[in-house]
């Protein structure tokens, strides 16, 4: 529980020194570490028949690698809709978006579907786990549509060693807790290295217990191995546990008081 800066009002109250500099999108000062993804004036407008939902209005911020970061802000704020085009599922109406060095803004969904299969894992409130297939084979699942090699089984395997459910391959999710799942899902997120881990409320449907072992699950995975970590979450005491948090007002970045 070290960098509590959750009940700090500013935008992005962040502990990284580099990341308040955004004048040219993606632009790197000698010295630093490249942002691991650069969001520009980033819009997305959803139009239902003849009306308009802005669900993003320009939203500009950068997050290093190997950063925690959490998404906060009320419900219909936006939080999902940034983290579906920041995770590659969807693009942005207007705005520029470099992941990982890559502007992916613009890209055609079967260029998107492979960099979101490269680089993102996800985890989900509801764990979206395959009902009758076992751990290891939801978590092989990724492997099979990157390719993965000969050496699916023993990669899932590994990851689910990772997870501390190296007990638990052959369970299908019906035999497993609800926090077991997740760890599986997470497991899945893993498999393919993804330079970010992207989490959309992943304690949502667990007991605190089992909240907060995830929680430990998550940080631990970016302690020891420098995963990037995004964590959209309604709960101050899971953001208290990241670096930074990123707050959301009707799709807008909270201004600072
Ligand atoms: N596919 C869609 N089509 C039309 N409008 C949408 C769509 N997805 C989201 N919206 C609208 O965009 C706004 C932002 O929704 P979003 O799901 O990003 O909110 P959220 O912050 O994740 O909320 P919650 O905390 O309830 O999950 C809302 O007004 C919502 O109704
Ligand atoms: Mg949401």
């Amino acid at each position: 529980m070290s960098n509590l800066k959750v009940d700090s009002t500013p935008i992005i109250d962040g502990v990284q020194p580099t990341s308040g500099s955004l004048t040219v999108p993606g632009q790197t000062v000698a010295g630093q570490t490249a942002a691991v993804i650069v969001a520009h004036e980033l819009t997305k407008t959803y139009r239902m028949g003849t009306m308009e939902v802005h669900a993003l209005c320009g939203v500009t911020f950068e997050i290093q690698p190997g950063e925690v970061v959490s998404i906060m802000g009320p419900s219909g704020s936006g939080k999902s809709t940034l983290m579906n085009i920041l995770g590659c599922l969807d693009v942005p109406t207007s705005g520029t978006y470099i992941l990982d060095g890559e502007e992916v803004s613009l890209l055609r969904d079967d260029k998107l579907a492979v960099i979101r299969n490269r680089k993102v894992g996800f985890v989900f409130q509801s764990f979206n786990l395959l009902p009758r297939a076992s751990a290891i084979a939801n978590v092989e699942l990724p492997l099979r549509y990157s390719g993965g090699g000969n050496h699916r089984k023993q990669r899932a395997k590994e990851a689910l060693q990772l997870v501390g459910l190296g007990d638990r391959m052959n369970h299908r999710p019906n035999e497993m807790s609800g926090g077991q799942q997740q760890r599986v899902a997470i497991a899945r997120a893993l498999v393919n290295n993804p330079a970010i881990l992207m989490a959309d409320e992943p304690t949502g449907n667990l007991d605190s217990h089992s909240g907060k072992d995830i929680m430990q699950l998550l940080l631990s995975l970016n302690r020891d191995r420098g995963t990037t970590v995004i964590i959209i979450t309604h709960d101050a005491t899971i953001a208290a546990q990241t670096q930074r948090v990123i707050r959301l007002r009707d799709g807008e970045l909270e201004v600072s008081a």
